[in-house]
Protein backbone atom coordinates (compact mmCIF):
# COMPACT_ATOMS: atom_id res chain seq x y z
CA UNK A 1 0.00 0.00 0.00
CA UNK A 2 1.48 3.84 -0.85
CA UNK A 3 0.73 7.11 1.06
CA UNK A 4 1.20 10.30 0.10
CA UNK A 5 3.08 11.25 2.80
CA UNK A 6 4.59 8.09 4.85
CA UNK A 7 6.84 5.47 3.61
CA UNK A 8 6.21 1.95 4.81
CA UNK A 9 8.73 -1.37 4.29
CA UNK A 10 8.36 -4.27 6.29
CA UNK A 11 11.94 -5.68 7.08
CA UNK A 12 11.39 -9.12 8.30
CA UNK A 13 9.26 -8.98 11.34
CA UNK A 14 10.05 -5.12 11.86
CA UNK A 15 7.39 -2.30 10.64
CA UNK A 16 9.67 0.62 9.25
CA UNK A 17 6.92 3.97 8.63
CA UNK A 18 9.37 7.27 7.37
CA UNK A 19 7.70 10.50 7.33
CA UNK A 20 7.71 12.09 4.01
CA UNK A 21 7.25 15.26 3.52
CA UNK A 22 10.54 16.74 3.44
CA UNK A 23 9.82 20.11 1.58
CA UNK A 24 7.44 20.46 5.01
CA UNK A 25 10.05 19.39 7.25
CA UNK A 26 7.89 16.29 7.89
CA UNK A 27 5.59 19.34 9.46
CA UNK A 28 2.09 17.24 10.64
CA UNK A 29 -0.91 17.76 8.87
CA UNK A 30 -4.38 15.82 8.71
CA UNK A 31 -3.28 14.01 5.18
CA UNK A 32 0.04 12.68 7.81
CA UNK A 33 -2.19 11.67 10.55
CA UNK A 34 -4.53 9.71 8.34
CA UNK A 35 -1.77 8.19 6.85
CA UNK A 36 -0.17 7.34 10.23
CA UNK A 37 -3.12 5.86 11.47
CA UNK A 38 -3.99 3.66 8.30
CA UNK A 39 -0.72 2.32 8.19
CA UNK A 40 -0.11 1.64 12.46
CA UNK A 41 -3.60 -0.11 12.19
CA UNK A 42 -2.32 -2.50 9.51
CA UNK A 43 0.62 -2.71 11.49
CA UNK A 44 -1.30 -3.83 14.44
CA UNK A 45 -3.08 -6.47 12.47
CA UNK A 46 -0.93 -8.14 10.62
CA UNK A 47 0.84 -11.17 13.03
CA UNK A 48 3.93 -11.31 10.80
CA UNK A 49 5.07 -7.84 12.62
CA UNK A 50 6.38 -7.86 16.04
CA UNK A 51 7.33 -4.30 16.27
CA UNK A 52 7.72 -0.35 14.11
CA UNK A 53 9.95 1.90 13.78
CA UNK A 54 8.88 5.43 13.29
CA UNK A 55 11.53 7.54 11.84
CA UNK A 56 11.89 11.08 9.65
CA UNK A 57 14.51 12.48 7.57
CA UNK A 58 18.07 13.52 8.63
CA UNK A 59 17.51 17.54 8.47
CA UNK A 60 14.35 16.68 10.59
CA UNK A 61 11.82 13.51 12.45
CA UNK A 62 9.10 16.38 11.95
CA UNK A 63 9.47 20.23 12.57
CA UNK A 64 6.09 20.08 14.00
CA UNK A 65 2.38 20.56 13.59
CA UNK A 66 1.62 22.35 9.92
CA UNK A 67 1.54 25.64 10.82
CA UNK A 68 0.18 26.80 7.67
CA UNK A 69 -2.96 24.41 8.00
CA UNK A 70 -3.68 25.75 11.14
CA UNK A 71 -2.67 29.55 10.54
CA UNK A 72 -6.62 30.71 10.29
CA UNK A 73 -8.35 28.89 11.64
CA UNK A 74 -10.06 29.63 14.82
CA UNK A 75 -11.37 28.95 17.69
CA UNK A 76 -14.78 27.20 16.90
CA UNK A 77 -12.91 25.53 14.26
CA UNK A 78 -10.31 23.88 16.44
CA UNK A 79 -12.74 22.91 19.30
CA UNK A 80 -15.76 22.04 17.14
CA UNK A 81 -13.31 19.79 15.09
CA UNK A 82 -11.95 18.69 18.29
CA UNK A 83 -8.58 19.17 16.14
CA UNK A 84 -5.45 16.71 16.89
CA UNK A 85 -7.63 13.94 19.29
CA UNK A 86 -7.20 11.74 16.41
CA UNK A 87 -3.52 11.68 17.48
CA UNK A 88 -4.91 9.39 20.23
CA UNK A 89 -5.25 6.81 17.58
CA UNK A 90 -2.04 6.35 17.13
CA UNK A 91 -0.93 6.00 21.17
CA UNK A 92 -3.60 3.28 20.79
CA UNK A 93 -1.44 0.39 18.93
CA UNK A 94 -0.80 -2.07 20.78
CA UNK A 95 2.55 -3.31 19.75
CA UNK A 96 5.72 -1.46 20.81
CA UNK A 97 6.46 1.71 18.61
CA UNK A 98 10.27 3.09 18.64
CA UNK A 99 10.88 6.24 16.91
CA UNK A 100 14.07 6.70 15.49
CA UNK A 101 15.03 10.91 15.51
CA UNK A 102 17.30 12.25 13.77
CA UNK A 103 17.65 16.41 13.35
CA UNK A 104 14.28 18.74 14.54
CA UNK A 105 11.83 17.06 16.47
CA UNK A 106 9.64 20.20 17.98
CA UNK A 107 5.95 20.64 18.82
CA UNK A 108 4.45 18.09 17.28
CA UNK A 109 7.21 16.41 15.91
CA UNK A 110 8.79 15.98 19.34
CA UNK A 111 5.30 15.15 20.85
CA UNK A 112 4.48 12.21 18.35
CA UNK A 113 8.16 11.21 19.45
CA UNK A 114 7.09 10.50 23.28
CA UNK A 115 3.75 8.55 21.83
CA UNK A 116 6.19 6.46 20.81
CA UNK A 117 7.14 3.74 23.84
CA UNK A 118 10.69 5.17 23.44
CA UNK A 119 12.80 7.01 21.54
CA UNK A 120 16.62 6.18 20.31
CA UNK A 121 17.94 9.82 19.05
CA UNK A 122 20.57 10.63 16.44
CA UNK A 123 23.69 12.48 17.78
CA UNK A 124 21.75 15.21 15.84
CA UNK A 125 18.58 15.10 17.53
CA UNK A 126 17.13 18.35 18.69
CA UNK A 127 14.37 18.29 20.44
CA UNK A 128 11.74 21.40 21.94
CA UNK A 129 8.08 22.71 22.57
CA UNK A 130 8.46 26.08 20.59
CA UNK A 131 4.89 26.22 20.27
CA UNK A 132 5.27 29.60 23.11
CA UNK A 133 7.08 31.39 19.98
CA UNK A 134 3.80 30.98 18.14
CA UNK A 135 1.59 32.49 20.89
CA UNK A 136 0.13 29.34 21.62
CA UNK A 137 0.84 26.16 23.41
CA UNK A 138 1.72 21.98 22.65
CA UNK A 139 -1.52 20.28 21.67
CA UNK A 140 -0.63 17.07 20.83
CA UNK A 141 0.69 16.55 24.78
CA UNK A 142 3.89 17.69 25.24
CA UNK A 143 3.15 20.02 28.46
CA UNK A 144 1.72 16.88 29.92
CA UNK A 145 4.28 13.86 28.38
CA UNK A 146 7.30 15.90 28.66
CA UNK A 147 6.45 16.52 32.16
CA UNK A 148 6.00 12.79 33.08
CA UNK A 149 9.53 12.21 31.06
CA UNK A 150 12.18 15.06 32.07
CA UNK A 151 10.56 16.01 34.97
CA UNK A 152 8.89 20.07 35.71
CA UNK A 153 11.87 22.17 35.67
CA UNK A 154 13.03 21.35 32.33
CA UNK A 155 9.46 20.88 30.92
CA UNK A 156 8.87 23.91 31.82
CA UNK A 157 12.02 25.82 31.04
CA UNK A 158 11.34 24.19 27.41
CA UNK A 159 7.33 24.89 27.20
CA UNK A 160 8.36 28.85 28.43
CA UNK A 161 11.24 29.63 26.25
CA UNK A 162 10.55 27.72 23.60
CA UNK A 163 14.59 26.34 23.36
CA UNK A 164 15.60 23.10 21.79
CA UNK A 165 17.57 20.49 23.63
CA UNK A 166 20.43 18.74 21.74
CA UNK A 167 21.04 14.30 22.14
CA UNK A 168 23.17 14.68 25.14
CA UNK A 169 21.22 17.04 27.19
CA UNK A 170 17.89 14.79 25.82
CA UNK A 171 19.70 11.41 26.99
CA UNK A 172 20.74 13.00 30.73
CA UNK A 173 17.08 14.09 30.94
CA UNK A 174 15.49 10.77 30.35
CA UNK A 175 13.98 11.76 27.29
CA UNK A 176 15.40 9.38 24.58
CA UNK A 177 16.91 6.19 25.85
CA UNK A 178 20.17 5.92 23.87
CA UNK A 179 22.01 7.76 21.78
CA UNK A 180 23.65 6.45 18.31
CA UNK A 181 25.66 8.16 15.15
CA UNK A 182 23.23 9.84 12.63
CA UNK A 183 24.39 7.37 10.53
CA UNK A 184 23.29 4.41 11.81
CA UNK A 185 20.41 5.60 13.37
CA UNK A 186 17.87 3.75 11.20
CA UNK A 187 19.62 0.42 11.12
CA UNK A 188 20.49 0.49 14.82
CA UNK A 189 16.52 1.20 15.57
CA UNK A 190 15.67 -1.79 13.23
CA UNK A 191 18.17 -4.00 15.01
CA UNK A 192 16.25 -3.20 18.39
CA UNK A 193 12.52 -3.74 16.64
CA UNK A 194 13.96 -6.78 15.78
CA UNK A 195 14.95 -8.34 19.18
CA UNK A 196 11.78 -6.92 20.41
CA UNK A 197 10.16 -8.60 17.50
CA UNK A 198 12.15 -11.87 18.34
CA UNK A 199 10.16 -12.14 22.11
CA UNK A 200 7.24 -13.93 22.92
CA UNK A 201 3.96 -11.98 21.22
CA UNK A 202 1.55 -11.72 23.88
CA UNK A 203 4.63 -10.84 26.70
CA UNK A 204 5.86 -7.79 24.51
CA UNK A 205 1.84 -6.82 24.24
CA UNK A 206 1.89 -7.52 28.43
CA UNK A 207 5.24 -5.22 28.65
CA UNK A 208 4.03 -2.73 26.89
CA UNK A 209 0.98 -2.26 29.02
CA UNK A 210 2.44 -2.62 32.22
CA UNK A 211 5.11 0.64 31.45
CA UNK A 212 2.45 2.20 30.22
CA UNK A 213 0.33 1.72 33.30
CA UNK A 214 2.81 3.12 35.54
CA UNK A 215 1.71 6.67 33.86
CA UNK A 216 -1.87 6.01 34.21
CA UNK A 217 -1.93 4.29 37.81
CA UNK A 218 -0.86 4.40 41.55
CA UNK A 219 1.70 2.50 42.64
CA UNK A 220 -0.44 -0.18 44.57
CA UNK A 221 -2.48 -0.40 41.66
CA UNK A 222 0.23 -0.35 39.07
CA UNK A 223 1.72 -3.19 41.13
CA UNK A 224 -1.41 -5.17 41.55
CA UNK A 225 -2.38 -4.65 37.64
CA UNK A 226 1.84 -6.25 37.31
CA UNK A 227 1.07 -9.23 39.52
CA UNK A 228 -2.31 -10.02 37.33
CA UNK A 229 -1.13 -10.48 34.11
CA UNK A 230 2.22 -12.00 35.17
CA UNK A 231 -0.27 -14.51 36.52
CA UNK A 232 -2.15 -14.59 33.14
CA UNK A 233 0.75 -14.77 31.11
CA UNK A 234 1.25 -18.53 33.32
CA UNK A 235 -1.95 -18.96 30.74
CA UNK A 236 -0.11 -19.38 27.54
CA UNK A 237 1.53 -22.05 25.65
CA UNK A 238 4.60 -19.41 25.26
CA UNK A 239 5.39 -19.44 28.77
CA UNK A 240 6.42 -22.99 29.17
CA UNK A 241 7.89 -22.84 26.31
CA UNK A 242 10.22 -19.99 27.11
CA UNK A 243 11.02 -21.59 30.40
CA UNK A 244 11.54 -25.27 29.06
CA UNK A 245 13.92 -23.31 26.20
CA UNK A 246 15.91 -21.56 29.24
CA UNK A 247 16.30 -24.89 31.11
CA UNK A 248 17.21 -26.79 27.59
CA UNK A 249 19.56 -24.06 26.82
CA UNK A 250 18.12 -23.33 23.35
CA UNK A 251 16.47 -20.58 21.99
CA UNK A 252 12.37 -20.47 22.33
CA UNK A 253 10.15 -21.26 19.64
CA UNK A 254 6.69 -19.05 19.63
CA UNK A 255 3.31 -19.56 18.52
CA UNK A 256 1.87 -16.64 19.67
CA UNK A 257 -0.77 -18.17 21.98
N1 LIG B 1 4.64 23.80 9.62
C1 LIG B 1 4.59 24.10 8.30
N2 LIG B 1 5.69 24.27 7.55
C2 LIG B 1 6.88 24.14 8.17
C3 LIG B 1 7.00 23.84 9.53
C4 LIG B 1 5.80 23.66 10.27
N3 LIG B 1 5.82 23.33 11.57
N4 LIG B 1 8.32 23.80 9.84
C5 LIG B 1 8.99 24.06 8.71
N5 LIG B 1 8.13 24.26 7.69
C6 LIG B 1 8.44 24.58 6.30
C7 LIG B 1 8.91 26.03 6.16
O1 LIG B 1 7.81 26.91 6.11
C8 LIG B 1 9.69 25.95 4.86
O2 LIG B 1 8.77 25.94 3.80
P1 LIG B 1 8.99 26.92 2.52
O3 LIG B 1 10.27 26.41 1.91
O4 LIG B 1 7.78 26.70 1.69
O5 LIG B 1 9.15 28.30 3.07
C9 LIG B 1 10.32 24.56 4.93
O6 LIG B 1 9.55 23.81 5.86
C10 LIG B 1 11.76 24.59 5.41
O7 LIG B 1 11.80 25.27 6.68
P2 LIG B 1 12.77 26.51 6.97
O8 LIG B 1 13.08 27.26 5.72
O9 LIG B 1 12.17 27.29 8.10
O10 LIG B 1 14.08 25.72 7.45
P3 LIG B 1 15.22 26.26 8.42
O11 LIG B 1 16.33 25.27 8.32
O12 LIG B 1 15.53 27.68 8.15
O13 LIG B 1 14.57 26.20 9.90
C11 LIG B 1 13.30 25.19 11.70
C12 LIG B 1 14.22 24.96 10.47
C13 LIG B 1 14.09 25.88 12.80
C14 LIG B 1 12.83 23.83 12.17
C15 LIG B 1 12.11 26.06 11.26
O14 LIG B 1 11.52 25.52 10.10
C16 LIG B 1 11.03 26.17 12.31
O15 LIG B 1 11.19 26.89 13.28
N6 LIG B 1 9.87 25.48 12.11
C17 LIG B 1 8.71 25.59 12.94
C18 LIG B 1 8.92 24.90 14.28
C19 LIG B 1 7.69 25.05 15.14
O16 LIG B 1 7.33 26.14 15.52
N7 LIG B 1 7.02 23.93 15.45
C20 LIG B 1 5.83 23.92 16.24
C21 LIG B 1 4.62 23.97 15.35
S1 LIG B 1 3.10 24.18 16.27
C22 LIG B 1 2.76 22.67 16.92
O17 LIG B 1 3.45 21.71 16.67
C23 LIG B 1 1.56 22.61 17.82
C24 LIG B 1 1.41 21.33 18.58
O18 LIG B 1 1.45 21.25 19.77
C25 LIG B 1 1.14 20.09 17.89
Amino acid sequence: MSYETILVEQRGAVTLVTLNRPQALNALNSAVLADLLDAFAKFDADASQGCAVLTGGEKAFAAGADIKEMSSQGFADMYGSNFFAGWEGFTRTRKPVIAAVAGFALGGGCELAMMCDFILAADTAKFGQPEVKLAVAPGMGGSQRLARAVGKAKAMDMCLTGRMMGAEEAERAGLVSRIVPAADLVEEAVKTAATIAGMAPLSVLANKELVNAAFETTLAQGVQFERRLFHGLFGTADQKEGMAAFVEKRPGNWTGK
